[in-house]
């Protein structure tokens, strides 16, 4: 069976090699890597490291060393296809079968074939501008302050104005016309025959994050148009999902990219130092491209033209961002136009500044749609806090989100407290929220369990205000709807810290992702807990007997009863922080009126 460099690829793509190896070492966190005992020769300190970042394994020890593929041949001693195999699976990428192997070998083989003739196009510009005949060439890229080492290190070429020595070149090389045309690099007409596609341009190289040409732009040395000519799509381009810089970025070790515009703009911060730099190529940014960049980083840096195309591209891409799961924040390069001219202008150490002052990405969001309010105007001005409590629901994690609300109210001048109401007044239906986010939680949870733990002792008084609580949470995982008609009055902080505040929090979590089915609602919450002692100590809460009421009404009273007794209690604790005069005094107002409107809440209590 023959498998292309391109499903070998995938595959290897596809899984992280930390977990391939921690299935049989136990590896340790260790600065940028992990570390551990070296399964192939005997020691007592670890000097196996393995690289996420690389996707490799190294023993300083014995000197062994690979990829996923190359461990598991090691260490289970299988041979290269079935480790492939056992790869492939985890991965969840299919590999090619025998029985339709004839087709998929074909196309295996053309793309080969295409990226050979990329490969040789590359090498034929590259050497073009470096001799005689490339001065043109040489003294534009000069002119654009380029050192020789970077135009080698992004492999710059040059096509001058003959419009077939390439086309001659590489069918010496024995390529077929129709392999060159398909590859993009050379164009059929009546009257020239076949010839080159690009002329009077100096060439960059397009290659994938394993450093194949994949394509090529082509940039006027002056001001004709187009501008930049680019390779269109060929089965081994595929603008969507390959990015412009990205073999050199994904070595870079800052932790996060730099995505921009174009191609110099990546070079001339390659070459400032910032080797994080990538670019979408000349075409929309996409998913794809957001998936491919979260192999290798969690953060990405957005530095578009400050013009107004490049906002709005700013303002898509965060989006796609986002729901690729990745951070972003903003670079603001003005007055210059792209890093290629801040960088010429200011210098490394000026763009590093801006850098590190990136603004939040979704405090750029909202600064910019400011811009399209007339606050002056009340109307306008609640449209405005309205979208932005709209936009706070984005994040599911209910600490993240109150601390953008606090914030964004702060910059922009709100009442968090209304802010608060609006956010509450949008029903969200959303989906479980993320790993990451529970797990902050979680650690947290934890911090308080600790402090909860230091004080063991209660009056009498706290006894019965636990009690209540314990009952209200018992009632709500019985009756969830109850829910969204109450947590405008009560969250998570108006618990006792310990058992009570920790049940609610997830409890709370559970309810405000909107679950389909409530029937294990309990049980889900108990579950979250870690340790078998917390699990039996939420368990025995969440059984607190509920008073059994037949009347509908008596029924309504008591819970609204219970609602008000938790909610005062609450109160206390509140006053306990150490606030400012102004705040107490806009506190205690508010739940003042909270505690009217508490008295005349219309509940609705599932019938029993
Ligand atoms: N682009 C393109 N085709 C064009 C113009 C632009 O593909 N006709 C793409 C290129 O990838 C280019 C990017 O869009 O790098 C940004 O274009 P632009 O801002 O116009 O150019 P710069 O990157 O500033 O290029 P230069 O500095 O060389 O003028
Ligand atoms: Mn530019």
């Amino acid at each position: 069976m023959y498998y292309s460099q391109e499903v070998i690829d995938e595959v290897l793509n596809g899984v992280d090699i930390v977990d391939v190896v921690s299935a049989h070492v136990h590896l340790q966190k260790k600065g940028a890597g992990y570390m551990g005992l070296c399964p192939f020769h005997n020691e007592k300190t670890p000097s196996f490291s393995v690289s996420s970042q690389r996707q490799t394994f190294h023993c300083f020890g014995c000197g062994v060393g690979g990829n996923a593929i190359t461990f598991l041949m090691k260490y289970d001693n299988m041979g290269f296809q079935e480790a492939l195999k056992q790869l492939a699976d985890k991965a969840g990428v299919r590999l090619p079968e025998a029985n339709y192997s004839k087709d998929a070998k074909e196309r295996a083989q053309k793309r080969e074939q295409l990226l050979a003739v990329n490969k040789d196009t590359a090498t034929y510009y590259y050497r073009l501008l470096r001799s005689p005949r490339g001065s043109t060439g040489m003294k534009y890229l000069t002119g654009r302050a380029l050192s020789p080492e970077t135009m080698k290190k992004f492999g710059l070429g040059y096509a001058d104005g003959r419009s077939s020595d390439l086309t001659s070149y590489l069918k010496e090389k024995g390529y077929e016309d129709s392999l060159l045309i398909e590859a993009g690099v050379c164009l059929f007409d009546e009257k020239r025959g076949l010839h080159d596609r690009f002329f009077n341009r100096v060439m960059f190289p397009i290659q994938d994050a394993n450093s194949r040409v994949i394509g090529f732009g082509g940039r006027v040395m002056g001001d004709g148009k187009p501008k930049y000519l680019n390779t269109s799509d060929t089965p081994v381009f595929d603008k969507s999902r390959n990015l412009y810089g990205l073999n050199l970025a994904k070595r870079s070790r800052t932790g996060s990219f730099i995505i921009c515009e174009g191609y110099m703009d990546v070079i001339a911060m390659h070459q400032a130092g910032f080797n994080q730099a990538i670019a979408s190529l000349g075409t929309a940014f996409t998913p794809g491209q957001a998936a491919l960049i979260r192999r290798y980083v969690k953060n990405v840096i957005l530095s578009y033209d400050s013009d107004e195309a490049g906002v709005r591209a700013a303002l898509r891409n965060i989006e796609i961002l986002r729901e690729a799961g990745l951070g972003a924040k903003v670079l603001d390069l003005r007055p210059y136009k792209d890093p290629d001219e801040f960088i010429k202008a200011l210098g490394p150490g000026e763009f590093q500044k801006r850098i590190d002052g990136a603004e939040n990405s979704f405090f750029y969001e909202i600064r910019m749609m400011k811009s399209s309010y007339q606050l002056e105007d009340p109307g306008e001005r609640t449209r405005f806090q309205e979208e932005i409590a709209k936009k706070l629901m984005v994040f599911e994690n209910p600490a993240e989100r109150e601390n953008y609300l606090q914030d964004i109210c702060r910059i922009h001048m709100i009442d968090p407290a209304i802010m608060r109401q609006l956010v509450g007044s949008y029903n969200r239906v959303s989906s479980g929220s993320s790993a990451a986010a529970a797990r902050e939680q979680q650690q947290l949870a934890r911090q308080r369990r600790q402090r909860a733990r230091e004080d063991r002792s209660l009056t009498r008084q706290q006894k019965a205000s636990l009690d209540k609580q314990k009952l209200l949470l018992t009632w709500l995982t019985d009756d969830p709807g109850l829910y969204r008609q109450i947590r405008e009055y009560i969250s998570p902080d108006s618990f006792s810290e310990g058992i009570c505040r920790e049940t609610a929090i997830r409890l709370w979590q559970r309810l405000e992702d909107g679950l389909a089915d409530y029937s294990r609602l309990a049980s889900a919450v108990i579950a979250s807990f870690e340790t078998e002692e917390e699990q039996q100590a939420a368990a025995a809460l969440l059984e607190t007997r509920i008073p059994g009421i037949e009347s509908p009404a008596e029924r309504e009273k008591a819970f609204r009863e219970l609602l008000e007794a938790v909610y005062n209690d609450s109160l206390g604790r509140l006053y306990d922080r150490s606030l400012t005069d102004a705040e107490a005094l806009r506190q205690f107002t508010e739940s003042r009126q909270k505690q009217q409107k508490l008295k005349q809440l219309k509940l609705h209590l599932k019938s029993t």
